[in-house]
């Protein structure tokens, strides 16, 4: 199991990453994250230049963290101090409020458990910090790594929903079953 250090700011440490709040120094290596094939084609990304994408989205994270309290994270690799992807929570206004968590990692960090490192450190602060009743998650239908990392958090698979004009997903974990997880 992961343990993760909570910094006053919003970042947690774990064993090989440091969660943090965006900042626009980011956006030249969220850019090139956002503009992989693989990143585009899992998100459906829209027909629009990769900097055009990465920088609404970090914008809106960033946003997030400045008016919510907390939203997703940069995700640095502790040995090289790169920017590897984002992870954590963002509020979902079209899933009644509830909190998703959601991650993209850079192709070359993947299947290194690095997705669930992350998600551990997500849950955690979203039940002990925020102390959320419920987090969700939804994908793809055939998104099987974004499903893996659902599975490997805990989450269960609980009905079909729709995002954005595309059937997915929808997984999750309450806090009942993540405090039983946790013993
Ligand atoms: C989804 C994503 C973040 C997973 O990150 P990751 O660090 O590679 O995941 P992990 O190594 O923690 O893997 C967790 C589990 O997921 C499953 N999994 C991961 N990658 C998989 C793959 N390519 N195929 C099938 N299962 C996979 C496995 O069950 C794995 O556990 P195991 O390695 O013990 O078997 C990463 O694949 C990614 O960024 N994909 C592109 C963007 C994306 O799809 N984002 C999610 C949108 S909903």
């Amino acid at each position: 199991m992961t343990t993760a250090t909570d910094l006053p700011d919003g970042s947690v440490t774990t064993e090989r990453l440091l969660l943090r709040p965006f900042t626009l120094d980011d956006l030249p290596a969220y850019v090139r994250i956002r503009d992989e094939a693989s990143v585009r084609d899992w998100l459906r990304s829209p027909d629009e230049p990769a900097a055009v994408i990465a920088e609404r989205s970090l914008r809106h994270f960033m946003d997030e963290w400045r008016t919510r309290g907390y939203g997703p994270w940069a995700v640095i690799d502790r040995r090289s101090g790169e920017l590897v992807g984002h992870h954590g929570l963002r509020h979902m206004p079209d899933f009644d409020g509830e909190t998703e968590v959601l991650y993209t990692l850079t192709e070359r960090v993947r299947r290194q458990g690095i997705g669930v490192e992350a998600g551990r450190a997500a849950l955690a602060y979203g039940f002990d910090r925020l102390g959320l009743d419920r987090i969700m998650a939804i994908t793809l239908h055939d998104n099987l790594a974004s499903r893996g990392v659902m599975e490997r958090l805990g989450m269960t698979y609980r009905r079909e929903a729709t995002h954005k004009g595309f059937p997915v997903v929808y997984y999750a974990i309450d806090r009942s079953d993540w405090q039983a997880a946790a013993v």
